[in-house]
């Protein structure tokens, strides 16, 4: 297949995130984040892992971020761990913690690779959780105060900067169903954490704003493409709360300035969020783009007996508890998540539906596959290779469509620490050797080295 040509301006990146990769957890004052307590917990990573040596990115940034230029990637998403730059969560500034993003920044300039800052990718100070985390109010102006002064001292380095990855992650599998960090199960009130999560986006932009910086601003969601598995009135009603708790209730507020009525009376959440109406014109922003994680499709089909909630259940979809995911017979990745490349240019409408003209980014898209090392060192991962092709001709196929997409970022440069599943999945492009540290590129990042070179230059 040739390889899929996009505009020259068209943004070709690649993603990492600070807990997955950094290592040195103790070091030049990083204080303790939810993810250092959670993956200490008994059973809550599979393997037994923890980030505390990762990829060991904290010493080796520099090599790394010359392999990327070696790839041809003209820009880096990673992210800043608030507990690195205000290790309790609020008081103190730690610039140490300041001055390592700084040199990250500085290192992508010299090999000409634009640096992208995502605030908040889930390394929530501990301190902050143990005052209620993002249960309460008080952690969205803590988030607010954190991500103004992190811009204000790096604005001058870094021009791109993103609020939150994914907030449905955070509250959800954070408070919902408790597979993430601080592995809370609240039920229902998870959806309190989104908003809070979703306040604290819109107070750091309005915060952003008012800096001398002229930055770019916008937010990470996660989408899923999804459809009913049959065009039965019981299986559109799952797909109607798939789409909701998923897609809608993040976009809505961020986009819209509202909150969709069902999925709130789904949850059973209508009276609270009424009394907070009067957040969402702070959360709704104007934003200068919308970042885009996209993995995969959802079939959604109604549970047998037609129950759609069951509130007993640890939820990270209040009120569709109960709702079946359809095995369609697809590709999978090791993940278990479905191949399904057109439901990009779904999730791009989504946002194109309710933002007309604002330009959107995919911030995160790839696999893991269980990759195997050949006898001379090389990894093959075809299966990946594969995936990421069949992705960079749908974000052709967007742009072929008309639709306002701008750029592309490979999820993820490095095999890292993938949260609850520890050293046990691996989505890099480059291989790394978790007792030596060794990187090795495999087949996928060769694959994406010839991509780029086959761009049209600006
Ligand atoms: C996303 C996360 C990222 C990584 C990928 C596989 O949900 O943002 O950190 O875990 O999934």
């Amino acid at each position: 297949m040739a390889h899929p040509a996009l505009p020259a301006d068209f943004v070709w990146g690649t993603a990492t995130a600070s807990y997955q990769i950094e290592g040195a957890v103790a070091e030049d004052g990083r204080g303790p984040s939810i993810w250092d307590s959670f993956a200490r917990v008994p059973g809550a990573i599979s393997d037994g892992t923890n980030g505390d040596r990762a990829d060991d990115h904290y010493h080796r940034y520099a090599a790394d971020i010359a392999l990327m230029a070696e790839l041809g990637f003209g820009a880096y998403r990673f992210s800043v761990a608030w507990p690195r730059v205000v290790p309790t969560g609020t008081g103190e500034v730690n610039q140490a913690g300041l001055d390592f993003y700084r040199r990250i920044a500085e290192t992508c300039h010299e090999h000409g690779i634009t640096p992208w800052a995502t605030l908040y990718h889930w390394d929530l100070p501990q301190p902050l959780e143990d005052r209620g985390g993002w249960l309460v109010p008080e952690t969205a102006q803590a988030f607010a105060e954190y991500a103004a002064l992190t811009h204000e001292a790096l604005g001058d380095v870094v021009s791109h900067w993103i609020t939150l990855n994914e907030p449905w992650c955070s509250a959800l599998l954070g408070y919902g169903n408790g597979v993430h960090a601080p592995g809370k199960q609240v039920g229902s009130d998870a959806l309190k954490a989104a908003h809070h999560l979703l306040l604290g986006h819109g107070l750091a932009v309005q915060k952003m704003r008012a800096s001398s910086h002229d930055s770019t601003l916008g937010i990470t969601l996660n989408l899923y493409s999804v459809r009913p598995a049959s065009g039965s009135a019981a299986d559109a009603e799952a797909a109607r709360r798939t789409d909701g708790m998923g897609n809608r209730f993040f976009l809505d507020p961020v986009l819209l300035g509202s909150y969709p009525d069902d999925v709130l009376a789904d949850a059973g959440v209508q009276e609270w969020f009424a009394e907070r109406s009067g957040d969402l014109a702070t959360i709704a922003q104007p934003l200068d783009f919308v970042g885009i994680n996209y993995y995969s499709r959802h079939t959604a089909a109604a549970p047998e007996d037609g129950r759609f909630a069951d509130p007993s259940i640890p939820s990270a979809t209040p009120g569709s508890e109960r709702v079946v995911h359809v095995d369609t017979g697809a590709d999978k990745t090791f993940m278990g998540w479905e191949v399904h490349p057109d439901g990009l240019l779904d999730v791009v409408a989504m946002v194109a539906e309710r933002a007309p003209g604002t330009p959107v980014y995919i911030t995160e898209n790839g696999a893991a596959y269980d990759d195997v090392v050949s006898p001379d060192g090389s990894v093959e991962d075809e299966d990946r290779r594969h995936y990421l092709e069949l992705h960079a001709q749908a974000c052709a196929d967007a742009v072929a469509a008309g639709l306002p997409l701008r750029g592309y970022f490979a999820w993820s440069f490095l095999d890292n620490w993938e949260w609850a599943f520890g050293e046990s999945r691996r989505f890099g492009i480059v291989r790394v050797d978790y007792e030596t540290q060794e990187r090795t590129v495999k087949r996928s990042g060769w694959w994406f080295r010839d991509l780029l070179a086959a761009q049209p230059k600006g």
